[in-house]
């Protein structure tokens, strides 16, 4: 069982957008994990480019992380706005930075270490206000003990594309930054713990490992309208699969990017197309031709908060009543939703594997935390992984597209296959592709698509049940996406306490593997689902599809749970 992390610090920096908020929470992480630290980061900012609040959550650890943690340890405010939005979460002991003098006078609670440094005044002063952001990176890699080495690194790497120039001015205010800072006196407790040393891994965040995971699995093309906070999948894949001879495509819209996507999957491409909330409305048809002329292709949807523009830039995992059920007709999908940046490359491997074999859609749920935080992760050997491609006639006999067979899988060709031709229909049709209406034929194709899809279970790795031992636990909590991480870690902090608690993480949701449901539901006394949407839509789903009646836990604010939170929830319903 993964220890609770110790040497656990969080660092929070608030500022407006453009000021670099993201760059110094980007180096620092950079920096930690090079030197053999673990991080995991969660950002958020508006939807305007320039101005509002932005924030970068970086937690660090000498243990594994799952997840963001609960609030900061130290909290590095560039303005007046960043210290508003947080000065509640200063709580006694913690590590406060700001910018002084400034256009805010922060009222220092009691028990909070203060640091003030003059960051946009030393800025000014070397000319260079862009640099502010450096001067605070300085002044904390002092204080908390951040590999300042690593951090050098980053920063003359991150800046080298803007020209010497700007490296040398950035280096120079980030030193002035320490020297400032390494005038005051630390009082509080929280430094770095020593990291391992330097480490060969990647720092990624869930959005680009969604796009190495299509690599590994094969992709071949690749089609997407940009939208938050999705678009990051496709910037990932346009610069590496062209390399590869695949092709990406920009659509003008949703409608068409899958349309295209599909076009692919019938020439023989392993075919993909990322979006969020929105998009997915508009591919709606798309998909259910998909799922008539069974072609493989897999859509990430990254969700957001919704409904309709909603809030484009925060968390929600909101779309699960729309991938299992958004489809017309009775038609069918199969649905999967990574937990952690590492699942997000293993995850969309097996969305490939699955949409090739049981040539249908297949919806792999993401959502705005994963996508936008970073984690470390090993750098995955492609030869590791298990990659399965489309059944293809083997050119004898009449070739009939949409033959029934044992296991409802129908051999497919490529286009210009002699013998092979065929048509890709959304109209019904019969084993020949051609069109049929009758009865019985509607009748045998619609078992032939949607049974097929029920074998999925079979093909996916057992949920993982998160148990300390063998006996009847008083609680089971289930949770799904980036939720799972939060859980974790919930649930080592309440079996510390005592607690008998045990977790449920299911990745497959359509089909849902109800079996291991209810397996998991006998080995508890009460269950309990937290979510992040506001009408409990797994819950609705579980209550729908098995006998299980788990409590819903909803929250909708934008932001993810925390551990903090689950505890509390947990040892309420146990009180
Ligand atoms: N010296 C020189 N350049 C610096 C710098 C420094 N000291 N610090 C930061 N910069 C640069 C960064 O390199 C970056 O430049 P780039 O765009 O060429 O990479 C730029 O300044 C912005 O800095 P960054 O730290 O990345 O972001 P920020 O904290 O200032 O916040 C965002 C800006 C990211 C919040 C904002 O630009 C954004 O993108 N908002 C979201 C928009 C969106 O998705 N809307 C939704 C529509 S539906």
């Amino acid at each position: 069982m993964p220890q609770l992390p110790k040497n656990d610090l969080i660092i929070r920096i608030g500022g407006e957008g453009g000021e670099g908020v993201i760059s110094v929470g980007d180096f620092i992480t950079q920096a930690c994990a090079h030197a053999g630290l673990d991080v995991y980061t969660f950002k958020t900012f508006p939807a305007e480019i320039k101005g509002g609040y932005a924030m970068y959550q970086v937690r660090a650890a000498t243990e594994r992380l799952y997840n963001q943690g609960d609030t900061f340890d130290v909290l590095c405010a560039f303005n007046g706005e960043a210290y508003n939005m947080n000065r509640a979460s200063l709580k006694p002991g913690t590590a406060f930075v700001y910018d002084s003098p400034s256009d805010f006078t922060p009222d220092i609670p009691e028990g909070v270490f203060a640091y003030p440094i003059p960051m946009t005044q030393t800025a000014k002063e070397m000319n260079n206000v862009r640099a502010k952001n450096m001067v605070a990176m300085g002044a904390m890699s002092i204080l908390f003990n951040i590999p300042v080495e690593s951090l050098r690194e980053v920063i003359a790497a991150k800046f080298t594309r803007k020209g010497e120039a700007v490296v040398k001015g950035n280096l120079a205010a980030f030193e002035r930054g320490r020297e400032l800072a390494s005038a005051l006196k630390k009082a509080d407790p929280w430094t770095l713990g020593t990291p391992k040393g330097k480490q060969d891994v990647i720092v990624m965040s869930g959005n680009n490992a969604i796009g190495l995971g299509a690599l590994i699995a094969g992709l071949e093309f690749f089609s997407a309208y940009p939208i938050t906070p999705a678009t990051e999948v496709a910037i990932y894949v346009a610069k590496h699969l062209p390399k590869r001879g695949g092709t990406l495509i920009q659509a003008e819209d949703e409608i068409a990017s899958i349309s295209q996507v599909l076009g692919a999957s019938y020439a023989g491409k392993k075919a993909m197309t990322s979006t969020s909330g929105p998009g997915l409305a508009l591919m709606g048809e798309m998909l259910g031709m998909a799922f008539m002329s069974e072609l493989p292709c897999v859509v990430v949807d990254v969700q957001r908060g919704g409904p309709s523009t909603g809030l484009p830039t925060k968390h929600e995992q909101s779309d699960l009543f729309m991938a299992i059920h958004g489809g017309h007709g009775d038609s069918g999908r199969i649905v999967l939703s990574v937990e952690s940046i590492h699942d997000c490359i293993d995850l969309t491997v097996v969305a490939f594997n699955l949409a090739e074999k049981y040539q249908c859609p297949v919806l792999l749920l993401s959502d705005g935390s994963l996508a936008f935080s970073t984690q470390n992760v090993p750098y995955p050997n492609p030869d590791n992984y298990h990659v399965v491609n489309r059944k293809r006639w083997d050119g004898k006999g009449e070739y009939r597209r949409y033959a029934h067979t044992e296991d409802g899988i129908s051999p497919m060709t490529d286009p210009g296959t002699p013998g092979g031709m065929h048509i890709a229909t959304g109209l019904e049709h019969n084993e020949a592709g051609l069109p049929n209406y009758s009865s019985a034929n509607h009748e045998a194709m619609q078992a032939k698509r949607l049974n097929k899809l029920k074998n999925a279970v079979n093909d996916v790795a057992p949920t993982e049940v998160d148990a300390a031992d063998a006996g009847i636990a008083d609680l089971g909590v289930i949770a799904w996406g980036s939720t799972i991480g939060v859980v974790r870690e919930a649930l080592q902090r309440l079996r510390a306490d005592g607690y008998k608690v045990n977790g449920f993480y299911p990745k497959l949701l359509n089909p849902l593997p109800s079996q291991q449901f209810e397996d998991f539901g006998k080995s508890c006394k009460r269950l309990l689902l937290p979510e992040v949407n506001f009408q409990g839509q797994l819950a609705h789903f579980v209550r729908a599809e098995t006998s299980l009646r788990p409590e819903s836990y909803t929250i909708c604010g934008g932001m993810p749970f925390t551990p903090e939170m689950i505890v509390n929830k947990v040892k309420e319903v146990l009180a």
